[in-house]
């Protein structure tokens, strides 16, 4: 007997797949293999949960295009139309959460497994990078943390960051006109400015990795306007280049596949395949760059990355030296 989880799953596939059209009970119905009347029990517990399912008389059902110009956010609406092994099979879906990252890393404590991803409307306290604060606007971006057990050290586990980024800029060029590019190691810019940032956590013992959080925040359809003030100017979102709001369920569905895409290249083919791809979205080789680190900064000719990924800055001077954390400026 199928579960309810599994029918409202099927709903919403029929539903979506008829591209708005009606759908009707009848057959809903035969293709779920349950009565109508429990058809229309799982119809009335989805639109609870935020699908806005119109029902017309002697026609049958649709979906009507949520709020995003796309389906409904939610769990069930993103796992129906995933195709994914692992990333994103489990959703936590949260309406409002401090931190989807924090939330990710008990859940990991706890024993949850590889894949299980949180997402969250908005957070009260999302944590960027170097102990910042990202800001967290609900109903318009992404907010997801996605637990990896990688079987690597915990030196290793640097390499994720690269991946992220690449799977985060991968997609991106599906929903833009324009290329996005990578601020070392991990931003993703468009035109220049932020769209896109990445926090991994990691829980190790000294010799393997328990787990990683890959945190990533998206700006899709947030307002340039309804920024902090101080990021009007160096952050953006995607639908300030598009002009339409982006379906927030579609984008975070191919950004779970092209994470477990580069997952599964970086397990069967360690780092090379996907630093080779991060440098395809790296763009400051050449340029003059200041990095500022915990206690020291660097400044010079950005001379690419080695096999490490680590930052090579030319100074003055000549030297080369490499850089493996810290913040990059790259206007002068
Ligand atoms: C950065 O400083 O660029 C990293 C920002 C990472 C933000 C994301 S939003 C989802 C996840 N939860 C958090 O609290 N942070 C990350």
């Amino acid at each position: 007997m199928r579960c309810k989880k599994d029918a409202q799953t099927e709903i919403i596939r029929l539903l979506g797949e008829s591209g708005g059209a009606f759908l009707s009970g009848e057959a809903v119905s035969e293709s779920l293999g349950i009565s109508r009347t429990a058809v229309w029990k799982q119809i009335n517990t989805l639109r609870k949960t935020g699908f806005d399912i119109r029902a017309v008389p002697s026609k049958g059902y649709f979906l009507s295009a949520g709020k995003d110009g796309g389906s409904p956010f939610n769990a069930a609406s993103i796992l129906s139309g995933l195709k994914t092994e692992t990333i994103g099979r489990n959703i936590i879906f949260l309406s409002e959460t401090d931190s989807t990252n924090v939330r990710a890393y008990e859940l990991a404590r706890a024993g949850e497994a590889e894949g299980t991803a949180v997402i969250a409307d908005s957070q009260s306290a999302g944590k960027g990078r170097l102990g910042r604060h990202w800001a967290s606007n609900p109903g318009v971006n992404l907010y997801t943390s996605v637990i990896l057990r990688p079987p690597v050290p915990p030196a290793a586990a640097q390499n994720l960051t690269f991946l992220a980024a690449v799977a985060v800029a991968e997609t991106i060029t599906a929903f833009l006109p324009m290329r996005p590019t990578v601020k070392w190691p991990n931003d993703i810019l468009v035109d220049g400015r932020k769209v896109a940032g990445i926090l991994m956590e990691m829980n190790s013992e000294p010799d393997r990795v328990n787990f990683v959080i890959a945190g990533v925040g998206v700006n899709l359809n947030l307002r340039t306007k309804d920024l902090p003030d101080d990021l009007k100017n160096t952050a953006t979102s995607l639908m300030e280049k598009t002009l339409a709001p982006v379906d927030r369920v579609l984008f975070v569905r191919m950004l779970y596949i092209n994470l477990e895409k580069w997952y599964k290249i970086y397990i069967g083919g360690g780092f090379a395949p996907v630093l080779s791809e991060w440098k395809g979205f790296f763009g400051a080789t050449g340029t003059h760059v200041r990095v500022r680190g915990f206690n020291s900064v660097v400044e010079g000719i950005c001379a690419g990355v080695d096999d490490d990924g680590a930052l090579l800055v030319r100074t003055l001077s000549g030297e080369i030296v490499r850089v493996i954390s810290g913040d990059v400026d790259t206007a002068r």
